[in-house]
């Protein structure tokens, strides 16, 4: 079931909201609250990352703006909060010094603001004239934005240090390991974005043809083996892989692995949830910036594909002449993608080879993001909705797109369209890549 189908009535479409709000924050919690102490959720791991309790309370206010007083028209609980837990506000490496909730405060709020949404949904009508409720739209938003920030929470636990936290369940074994290979994806026009998906973000929108030359795409993203290929034949010590920006970068910060990698003898490890493990060969690599994967990809003679590139990959189905939701098909389905925190890994090649695309590209949705070659633009006709700060502020040449979700993101949260951003130096977040090249 899924707010897509068009099948569903607003009572069904209230109860799909009322059990994907508890799944949510039973996730939230068992991250938060459930599994460190105190100071751990008060401290800060790292400047890049909020404390646990931020952003616990913020999912929180998040809600309480959106689906107390915007769609509920319910008077502000803690209007004096507001300002602690706006992100535009107080930026992360501010927020371990503000006065902020305590964590039996916060998982008291969100508790209280959580029990008024469950009591007003069945008095809040689903006005299709109305774009905040249209297909129950500000409910999912904020379904998606608690999902995200568990991802981040999530990140957050990543860095931080000290004995493992969370339960680390075994990795799903390859069923079907064909050789790493590339598709031809043919010369033509694709929709890209998506008009009638009711919880699509507004950066999602709307949905235009773009006419993409032919190229090739590899069939499974880098893997931890074919990276440390690139690392053993000097690829950090050759500039002429690297963009002038990403050869600085090399130089300034003295990264020659991704994030989370060491040396143990002749081989490397890697720190994973505070657990230290040899480097899985067939397993994608993760926490590399988008430096790092642009200078792979030229080094294996290759380059990263573009945004438009990847969606066609990943969405179209030249047979039908439409894009799809998923790259197997329209509807979501177990089984086929390794998302929603239910490892705390990506995948080896070789599974969820069912998740393919119509042209035969593996692993586009979960796993690990994914970076893009392109910067982070607005579709023709964009209209921020229903607030500029998700997107519009974002927008320029900062940002590159990441494509795809990762193994942390939930099913709810990502889909063929779905856009991140980040900046090009980043690697805290579950991200690799995959190469491209032109067909001629
Ligand atoms: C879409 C992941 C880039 O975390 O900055 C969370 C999502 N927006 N709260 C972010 C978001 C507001 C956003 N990303
Ligand atoms: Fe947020």
């Amino acid at each position: 079931m899924s707010p897509l189908d068009g099948s569903l009535d607003e009572h069904a479409l209230k109860e799909l909201i009322a059990r994907e709000l508890g799944g949510v924050r039973d996730r939230s919690l068992g991250l938060t609250t459930e599994v460190l102490e105190e100071s751990e959720l008060t401290g800060q791991v790292s400047p890049l990352m909020s404390p646990l309790v931020w952003d616990l309370a913020h999912v929180g206010n998040y809600e309480e703006l959106w689906l107390l007083r915007a769609a509920a028209g319910i008077d502000p609980m803690r209007p004096e909060i507001d300002g602690l837990y706006d992100a535009f506000e107080h930026p992360r490496s501010e927020r371990p010094s503000l006065p902020l909730l305590s964590p039996g405060e916060a998982g008291e709020y969100v508790s209280t603001v959580r029990n008024k949404v469950l009591d007003s949904l069945s008095r809040v009508r689903f006005d299709e004239e109305n774009p905040l409720t249209a297909g129950g739209f500000v409910y999912g938003m904020v379904v998606q934005h608690e999902h995200q920030h568990d991802e981040t929470m999530l990140a957050t636990h990543q860095l931080r240090k000290g004995a493992p936290a969370l339960l680390d369940p075994p990795a799903t074994s390859p069923i079907d390991p064909a050789p790493a290979a590339e598709v031809l994806v043919e010369a033509g026009p694709f929709e890209m974005g998506t008009s009638d998906d009711p919880w699509a973000y507004d950066n999602e929108r709307r949905r235009h043809t773009v006419d993409v030359p032919a190229f090739r795409i590899d069939t499974e993203p880098v893997s931890n083996a074919a990276y440390q290929a690139f690392m053993e034949a000097g690829g950090y010590d050759e500039p002429r892989w690297w963009t002038p920006e990403g050869w600085e970068w090399t130089r300034s910060t003295g990264k020659r692995s991704p994030a989370f990698w060491s040396r143990e003898g002749a081989g490397w490890v890697r720190r994973r949830f505070g657990r230290v493990e040899p480097v899985p060969p067939a397993e994608p690599v993760q926490h590399v910036c988008w430096y790092e994967a642009d200078a792979y990809a030229r080094w294996a003679g290759k380059r990263l594909p573009t945004e438009a590139e990847w969606e066609k990959a990943a969405a179209w189905d030249p047979v039908l002449g439409r894009s799809r939701r998923y790259p197997w098909g329209d509807s979501y389905e177990e089984g086929r993608a390794n998302l929603g925190q239910r490892l705390l890994r990506p995948s080896e090649a070789g599974t969820y080879a069912p998740g393919a695309s119509a042209y035969g590209v593996r692993r586009m949705i979960g796993d690990v993001w994914e970076w893009t070659s392109s910067n982070f633009h607005a579709f023709p006709g964009f209209r921020s909705f229903p607030y500029k700060e998700y997107s519009e502020v974002f927008f320029g040449d900062d940002y590159k797109v990441l494509k795809g979700g990762s193994w942390a993101t939930h099913p709810l949260a990502v889909r063929n369209t779905f856009r991140n951003w980040d900046y090009p130096i980043r690697r805290q977040i579950f991200t690799g890549f995959r190469c491209a090249r032109d067909a001629a």
